[in-house]
């Protein structure tokens, strides 16, 4: 049996989408169930930024989750496959109009990705004061919150509804499939083979 732990939402939906491709089966979570167990897998419906959590844990062997939650995380886990889902990149967001001023002594960011933000204005010799957000961050800058975001874009359609520009891009993202470390070599054979045949649905 191996447990896989997938993010709530497209991702899984995608995800799963793989798998019945793959493995011939139906997989699809009832109702509010948080568990789907199936064909020698189970799967977990959690939150996305807990998947690596999960996984570091070894409560679930592999995972589902975007570069960008990982690189939040900083944990030990082996990299399986980029799945080619939720394709985004981490980038910087200013007024429209503004450019970063490098020459201010302190730039306020406001992010969801605090790890990410302040590794990319430190690595520039810029001190930086993070604002931890959950959500809706296209806000901050617009009512003097911060003089920047760090956040996801996709298409760009939310910073442009906001008055807002990207900028810089600091990093591309892709839902990745992760193992734990121990139950990679606990699991090899199995895993390496749901490595290939997820593999061959990408092709
Ligand atoms: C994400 C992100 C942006 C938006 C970017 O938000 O934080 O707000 O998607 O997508 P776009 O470039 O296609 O407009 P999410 O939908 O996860 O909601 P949140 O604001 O609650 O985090």
């Amino acid at each position: 049996m191996l447990t896989i732990a997938l993010p709530k939402g497209r991702i899984a939906k995608e995800t799963l989408e793989k798998f019945e491709i793959a493995f011939g089966e139906k997989f699809v979570f009832e109702d509010r169930k948080l568990i789907l167990e199936k064909a020698g897998f189970r799967f977990l419906n959690v939150r996305n930024q807990d998947v690596p959590t999960y996984v570091m844990y070894g409560a679930a062997d592999l995972g589902v989750v975007g570069l960008d939650v990982l690189e939040e995380k900083q944990y030990d886990l082996i990299k399986l496959l980029d799945l080619e889902l939720g394709k985004c990149k981490v980038a910087v967001g200013l007024k429209a109009g503004e450019q970063i001023d490098w020459t201010k002594s302190l730039i306020k960011v406001a992010t969801k990705h605090e790890v990410i933000a302040k590794k990319y204005f430190e690595q520039k010799a810029m001190a930086v004061e993070i604002i931890k957000l959950y959500g809706s961050i296209e806000l901050a800058p617009l009512v003097g919150l911060s003089d920047v975001i760090v956040d996801i874009v996709e298409t760009g359609l939310t910073m442009k509804q906001n008055g807002l520009e990207v900028g810089p891009t600091i990093m591309q993202s892709s839902a990745h499939l992760i193992a734990n470390k121990n139950a990679y070599y606990a699991k090899k054979d199995k895993i390496l083979d749901l490595r290939k045949k997820i593999e061959a649905t990408l092709k």
